[in-house]
């Protein structure tokens, strides 16, 4: 099948190179010229495992292109995905110019039955919608629109487009439900669901899973919340719960309050779609509030419990939602970091993949090349993105870097009983705080302890 994908970002990027080695053949489009002509020396603006090779392949294997020139790029597709941005609007609600500029920009030049398929999260009715547009740019009703909604998440992108739970396909007419069936056939034909509906049905969808998750993290957040102030262990009681197969053990891992280019703004935009529709999404709207204010709270507790002085450092260490990706959009870390500069304190922030992003987000930080740099005197380290370069830290070295000894682990990366060993106090989530022996080394009593019980003493 011939496919074109208008937008090369991270959907557009990943959708289109798997579904070009799955055998189609693809072209992407996007308006930012800058882009494709990178992307056409494997030079790709986002960090994405696995997206390197696979697009190397699928363009060896002569299936995968990329173009400036949109006439040439959809004239003779018989599906033209639409991968383009949704962000929010200023009251939340969905901004949905940028679906409706490609419709319109598209429309002149399909060809004859062709179909459209919305990739990109849109609120209900987008698929109506665009279907209008694109009959008013040709005078006809030759085109049939299609919802194929996206669940891959960023840094496992190619696994989770490869791997589906399901794969939902909206459609309103037999043609472009057969369009769309046609090209997952291979994952029908592999056992994976399929959820064949309306393109209404498929919009709603993908809002209700997504908010649906951010609940489940939000959730978690404040029963971890809940733990330290009982004295509870956030990791037993997730454990205890995800077990339960109706609850389910992903999702629930607590953390800074989630971020990403999807949840905060996909949470938002289904709130104001309930508000539109007179069926408000209580739930959700409080999620929204919680998790906005969680991100504030935790910068508070760095005030609070990190015995900082003023105009003191503090060490960030996490500058991307999540780890594995370069993405800094609604990132923990730019609440954080501000709250924190707000307060009189000076910010050193390291980041494996996401400094070059979080740049343009953020003044008044030093940049450090490595963790152990960005340590290096300062009072306290905050870890905000659970990357394994974190995981595996080396804590006397980050004890010995401070010149305090506060360690705020908002990723739950370490073990607290052995964190307190290296002479730091601990602060992780849903766990109580550890305190600290004495820094940069065994304290006294510990060495008098494995003195005493080294072999040969008497
Ligand atoms: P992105 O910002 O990374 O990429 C969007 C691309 O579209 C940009 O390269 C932009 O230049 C291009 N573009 C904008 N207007 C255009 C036009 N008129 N014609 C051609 N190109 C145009 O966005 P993204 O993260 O890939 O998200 C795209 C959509 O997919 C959004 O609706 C998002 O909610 C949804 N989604 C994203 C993810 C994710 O993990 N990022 C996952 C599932 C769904
Ligand atoms: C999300 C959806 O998962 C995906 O299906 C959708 O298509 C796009 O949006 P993404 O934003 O890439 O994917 O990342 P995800 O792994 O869902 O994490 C989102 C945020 O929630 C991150 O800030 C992450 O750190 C946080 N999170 C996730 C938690 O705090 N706890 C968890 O248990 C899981």
């Amino acid at each position: 099948m011939q496919i074109t994908m208008i937008g090369a970002g991270y959907v557009g990027l990943a959708t289109g190179t798997c579904l070009a080695n799955m055998g189609h053949s693809v072209r992407c489009f996007d308006i930012n010229a800058a882009r494709i002509v990178r992307l056409e020396h494997f030079d790709i603006p986002i960090y994405e495992p696995g997206l390197e090779e696979a697009m190397r392949s699928a363009v060896e294997a002569g299936r995968l292109s990329f173009s400036t020139r949109l006439r040439e790029s959809v004239a003779e597709a018989d599906a033209v995905f639409i991968a383009v941005g949704t962000p929010s609007g200023a009251d939340g609600s969905i901004d949905l110019s940028h679906v409706l500029a490609a419709a319109k920009q598209i429309g002149p030049h399909l060809r004859r039955g062709a179909t459209v398929v919305i990739k990109s999260t849109v609120v209900v009715g987008t698929a109506r919608r665009v279907r209008e547009i694109i009959a008013r740019e040709r005078g006809a009703f030759d085109i049939r629109v299609a919802s194929n909604p996206e669940f891959l998440r960023e840094g496992s992108a190619m696994k989770d487009f490869m791997e589906p739970d399901r794969i939902v396909l909206g459609a309103d007419d037999t043609r472009s439900r057969n369009i769309l069936r046609a090209i997952y056939r291979p994952f029908e034909r592999a056992g994976v669901p399929m959820v064949i509906t309306t393109t209404g049905n498929a919009e709603l969808i993908k809002y209700s899973a997504n908010a649906f998750l951010a609940l489940k993290i939000g959730f978690i957040n404040d029963v971890a919340d809940l733990c330290e102030k009982t004295g509870g262990d956030i990791a037993d009681v997730t454990r205890g719960i995800g077990l339960d197969r109706r609850i389910g053990e992903s999702f629930l891992l607590p953390g800074p309050g989630f971020g990403g280019s999807c949840f905060p703004k996909d949470t938002r935009a289904f709130a104001a779609t309930g508000r539109q529709f007179g069926a408000p999404q209580k739930l959700v709207e409080t999620l929204i509030a919680r998790n906005d204010q969680r991100k504030l709270l935790l910068a508070r507790r760095i005030l609070k419990e990190g015995r900082l002085a003023p105009e003191s450092t503090v060490a960030v260490l996490g500058l991307a939602f999540k780890a594995n990706t370069d993405d800094v959009r609604e990132a923990a870390a730019l609440s954080i970091i501000p709250a924190l500069q707000e307060a009189g304190l000076r910010v050193v922030a390291h980041d494996p993949k996401a400094v070059p992003n979080a740049k343009e987000h953020l003044q008044d930080v030093a940049w450090a090349d490595c963790p152990y740099a960005a340590c290096t005197d300062a009072s306290a380290v905050v870890i905000l993105t659970e990357w394994d370069e974190y995981r595996r830290l080396n804590l006397d070295r980050v004890a010995r870097a401070l010149s305090g000894d506060a360690l705020f682990d908002f990723r739950n990366l370490f073990d607290p009983r052995s964190v307190g060993q290296h002479g730091l106090r601990y602060f992780s989530l849903g766990r109580a705080a550890t305190s600290v022996r004495q820094k940069g080394g065994i304290s006294p009593i510990d060495r008098w302890d494995r003195r005493v019980a080294a072999p040969g003493h008497a």
